[in-house]
């Protein structure tokens, strides 16, 4: 049976450091421990926080139900042929050690998803991406319970319905499922993607050949830690928006305005516009305000440099919203999800 420890602070549990309580903190490390879990909530009648890493939550306040921490460990070559790989790997390993792991193991496809926060089991929710690669590339499937019924079931990568930073578990079947375990076809032989801008430029001292796996981790991990704040010295959940996507007519007009705006293709006649750069142009970068503060390399990520409540980081969030839509005529989304 695992322990359910009651008016449990969440602060070393968030990555924005907010002193939030939970009614109830349970750690789970196995499907078995997990039903338990499940069924106490239900028969509390508690609400559900299921927590990996905690990277990319606001908790706005005190959470009054039961906080799941989900600890399952454990990898597992399930398939092999002559090129590719198929891991399997628990929910509540860490993203960045499976990305160590997969390199020591000459295991490549994950190297430019280096040194992002947060547990595997969170990864696909949001469909994880950076440097040019999202997660949906790479994962086959996955194994998920059923909250209502109790049972396990495989969703196929295609059932996951991935798009930018969203999954079916953040719409139609949010809140249903909790992620067990997930499988990633892994290529033996190294298919370096260098498109990203900045990962190109810091590997331009390097011909295509030369550029391995390893090097583009630590490119990435280099550009990173240059540019993004480890929560662990200023709290902070990475990007706090999404990078708006707009059609072409709606860019045209803004880059008549705005010749420097950056934005990238995303198919199907859409254009993703680097949310940063429109922060950073309506003066954001480095700012302080309500309490929490702008991040002075990259206006994308809010921090909350005083542990504070994640009402202050919220309150930051709306300013900035409303002086871009101010500027730009566009509303940003976050990106985190608020509870309760
Ligand atoms: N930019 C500015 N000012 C800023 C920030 C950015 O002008 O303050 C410009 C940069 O110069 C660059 C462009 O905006 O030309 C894009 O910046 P960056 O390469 O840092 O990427 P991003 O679009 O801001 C996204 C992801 C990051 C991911 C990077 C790299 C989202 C919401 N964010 O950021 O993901 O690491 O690309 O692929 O898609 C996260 O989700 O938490 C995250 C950190």
């Amino acid at each position: 049976m695992p322990l359910f420890l009651p008016h449990f602070n969440l602060q070393k549990f968030n990555t924005l450091a907010v002193p939030a309580f939970a009614a109830y903190f349970v750690s789970v490390k196995n499907t078995e421990e997990l039903r338990e879990a499940l069924l106490f909530a239900r028969t509390e009648n508690l609400s559900l926080l299921l927590l990996g890493g905690g990277s990319n939550i606001v908790l706005q306040d005190d959470f009054p139900g039961l906080v799941v921490h989900i600890k399952h460990q454990g990898k597992e070559i399930v398939h092999e042929d002559d090129d590719h790989v198929w891991l399997q790997v628990a929910a509540g390993e860490n993203w960045h050690q499976l990305v160590e792991y997969t390199l020591a193991n000459a295991l490549y496809g994950l190297e430019n998803l280096s040194l992002i926060p947060g547990s595997v089991g969170a990864a696909p929710i949001q469909n994880i991406g950076a440097y040019g690669v999202e997660i949906k590339e790479l994962l086959t499937e996955l194994t998920a319970l059923d909250i209502r019924s109790g049972l396990s079931v495989t969703f196929t990568n295609q059932s996951c319905q991935f798009g930018y930073r969203d999954s079916i578990f953040k719409g139609a079947l949010k809140d249903r499922y909790v992620i067990t375990a997930v499988t990633f076809k892994l290529n033996k032989r190294p298919q370096v993607r260098v498109e990203y801008p900045a990962l190109r430029a810091a590997l331009a001292h390097l011909t295509q050949t030369e550029i391995t796996p390893e090097l583009v981790s630590a490119a990435v991990i280099a550009i990173r830690t240059n540019k993004l704040p480890d929560p662990a010295d200023t709290p902070n959940v990475g990007s706090f928006f999404k990078n708006p996507v707009i059609s072409k007519i709606q860019h045209e007009e803004l880059k008549l305005r705005y010749p420097g705006i950056v934005a990238y293709d995303a198919g199907e006649g859409q254009i993703k516009l680097a949310a940063g750069w429109l922060i950073d142009r309506a003066g954001w970068k480095g700012k302080e305000a309500a309490g929490a503060a702008v991040h002075k390399d990259q206006a994308l990520v809010l921090t909350n440099p005083h542990k504070t409540s994640g009402q202050a980081v919220l309150e930051l969030a709306r300013l900035i919203k409303q002086s871009v839509f101010d500027q730009f005529g566009l509303w940003l989304e976050i990106e985190p999800r608020v509870y309760p």
